[in-house]
């Protein structure tokens, strides 16, 4: 990112030095997908070329001599290329240096953490709700949720994770009517199965006993009023809903900062609720407070039975964490059927004045897949998170049979294996595409040694650690002083280190885990393609390759970890 910035600068400079009227967002500077372009290229001269109607080639030859004026150490040459490219290559001692500054994980880390000091963001994410199962969306939002809070963490960020779970609104006066109802166990033997079954019977009943939705709406009413019985059963309903969910957190290995369900809010309700009346934005539409916008449907503040909403509730948090927090960012991950009530919620928190001063986000993530359609059984019953990791594991432990890196595992490092590939195969295929599209669900892909899974990312990383194993030189450093003759193999590899920076940088800007995924791909590729055709251990170029295995290693660690996703040093 800063030599990209540090290029757009010159470009600039060097047009007005050339009387060439050149503006920031014109310029866009990429890596090319080919090295022999070089490191960076701008197609400037095209875009400048077309506007004032010159020769591209010759306009780009001029830009380039000016810019060769310009100090920029670590740039080794700039040529122009094909129709009017300018190509910049990095200096090799830049690219060895930088693989050095990764392999000291520290001071990677530091300088990373230097970028966003003093700056408090929020993440609401995961958010199950309470007696219906942890469903496959939640698990998506729980991936890259956690993934989007370590990449803002690793960048500087102070980051504060909020797991609004459902535990308020009609719904839980229907779950307690129902255990009312039907409930014969004792209160403190229920189980979350008795929780989803009485509450989807609630609903099968309801279709035809229409008494029942008013008493649903009841037993709400009495739990706002803190009924002493209602708010029993309730509290009991969470208790075993949040056991279940933290047995998932456990397994997925994430922990979330705060667990501020909705029901948090309840006691901020009122408050809010006058200051939006206050502010003179609502309006009374058949008993009910709504807010209206002009080109999107009304949102409702109070209904006409004077309870709160969804909505509500989501306003006090956005105050709380304001208030609270200091937020100075808010990213909702959530999925993308709740697009309309966070445009609704935003705006209005923009006409009430309350936008944290980064913004608020909503990384709304696309539906999960099969390759055929949509993701369920084929009885139609959607899938369930537990059927999902089973089969994962049962896919993983295949793999153990069948990996042949360092095959001398005990028992529990097998065990432990199979735990971090099928957990991490299932994270990796929910953020390796950027979180907006939808994910196709295919077993063969998810679990593949060879191409884009999380099990390829581990393989790599152990077959690096094997050789790391192997070699008798452990400390390195001042690695520049020893460059050298590179090959091309060794050349493609070290030519992706240098931009980790800037992938994690842009996976934060982006809010795409995907970015970091992409490029741990790209050096897995590039070190599986070294790995096969050089020799390492025991040649007169070992150390530079022993650098070059470590820095791989590094940055595949450092990446997952990111991600979330474990790595095995033995596969
Ligand atoms: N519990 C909600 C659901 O499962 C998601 C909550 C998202 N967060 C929020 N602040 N509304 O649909």
């Amino acid at each position: 990112m800063k030599i990209v910035e540090e290029l757009k600068k010159i470009i600039i400079d060097v047009g007005k030095k050339l009387d060439l009227q050149i503006s920031e967002s014109e310029i866009k500077i990429e890596h090319p997908a080919d090295v022999n372009f070089g490191d960076y290229s701008t197609n400037i001269a095209m875009v400048l070329a077309k506007l004032e109607k010159k020769n591209p080639r010759e306009l780009a030859e001029l830009i380039k001599n000016q810019i060769s004026d310009f100090q920029f150490p670590i740039i080794e040459k700039v040529e122009v290329a094909g129709a009017g490219f300018i190509n910049f290559y990095l200096k090799a001692e830049y690219l060895i240096e930088e693989a050095e500054i990764i392999n000291y994980e520290i001071e990677f880390r530091n300088k990373l953490n230097e970028n966003n000091v003093g700056k408090t963001m929020v993440i609401d994410y995961s958010a199950p709700n309470i007696a219906k199962p942890f469903g496959i969306g939640h698990l998506r939002s729980t991936n890259i949720g956690q993934a989007i809070y370590n990449i803002y963490k690793i960048l500087g960020w102070n980051c504060i994770g909020d797991n609004h779970i459902g535990d308020w609104g009609t719904q839980y006066g229907k779950l307690v009517a129902a255990i009312k109802k039907w409930n014969e166990k004792d209160l403190n033997e229920l189980t979350i199965e008795d929780l989803e079954r009485l509450y989807v019977k609630f609903h099968k009943e309801a279709e035809t006993d229409e008494k029942l939705i008013e008493e649903g709406r009841n037993w709400f009413a009495k739990l706002e009023n803190g009924d002493v019985e209602a708010r029993k059963i309730w509290q009991k309903c969470i208790d075993i809903s949040l056991i279940e969910f933290n047995k998932v957190y456990q397994l997925l290995g994430v922990k979330i900062d705060f667990v501020h369900g909705e029901s948090f809010y309840e006691d901020k309700l009122e408050n809010v609720t006058k200051e939006i009346i206050n502010k003179g934005i609502t309006k009374k539409s058949e008993g009910a407070i709504i807010v209206e916008f002009d080109n999107m449907p009304v949102a409702m503040l109070k209904k006409s039975n004077g309870t709160t909403t969804y909505f509500t509730r989501d306003m006090a948090t956005i105050k709380y964490r304001l208030e609270n927090w200091k937020a100075n960012l808010i990213i909702y991950e959530v999925g993308v059927d709740q697009e309309l009530h966070f445009r609704q919620v935003f705006e209005t928190a923009k006409m009430m004045g309350w936008i944290p001063n980064q913004g608020m986000v909503h990384i709304a993530h696309g539906l999960i897949r099969w390759k055929t359609g949509k993701f369920s059984t084929r009885k139609g019953d959607t899938i369930h998170l537990s059927e999902v990791i089973d089969k994962a594991m049962e896919k993983a432990k295949e793999i153990a049979d069948k990996t042949t890196v360092d095959k001398k595992l005990t028992n529990t490092e097998k065990e432990e294996m199979i735990k971090a590939v099928g957990i991490g195969a299932i994270k990796f295929n929910d953020l390796s595409s950027d979180p907006k599209k939808d994910v196709i669900f295919d077993w063969d892909k998810i679990m593949s040694l060879e191409g884009d899974s999380g099990p390829y990312l581990q393989y790599t990383y152990a077959r690096c650690k094997s050789v790391l194993n192997k070699t008798q030189i452990k400390e390195q450093k001042n690695i520049n002083k020893i460059i050298g003759n590179i090959n091309d193999d060794e050349m493609a590899l070290i030519r992706e280190f240098y931009k980790f920076e800037e992938k994690i940088i842009e996976s934060a800007d982006r809010y795409s885990p995907a970015v970091v995924a992409e490029f741990l791909l790209s050096v897995a590729r590039k070190y599986n393609e070294f790995y096969a055709k050089n020799r390492i251990i025991d040649q007169k170029e070992e150390t530079f390759r022993i650098f070059l295995t470590r820095t791989t290693a590094s940055i595949i660690e450092i990446g997952l970890d990111l991600l979330g996703i474990e790595t095995v040093e033995k596969m």
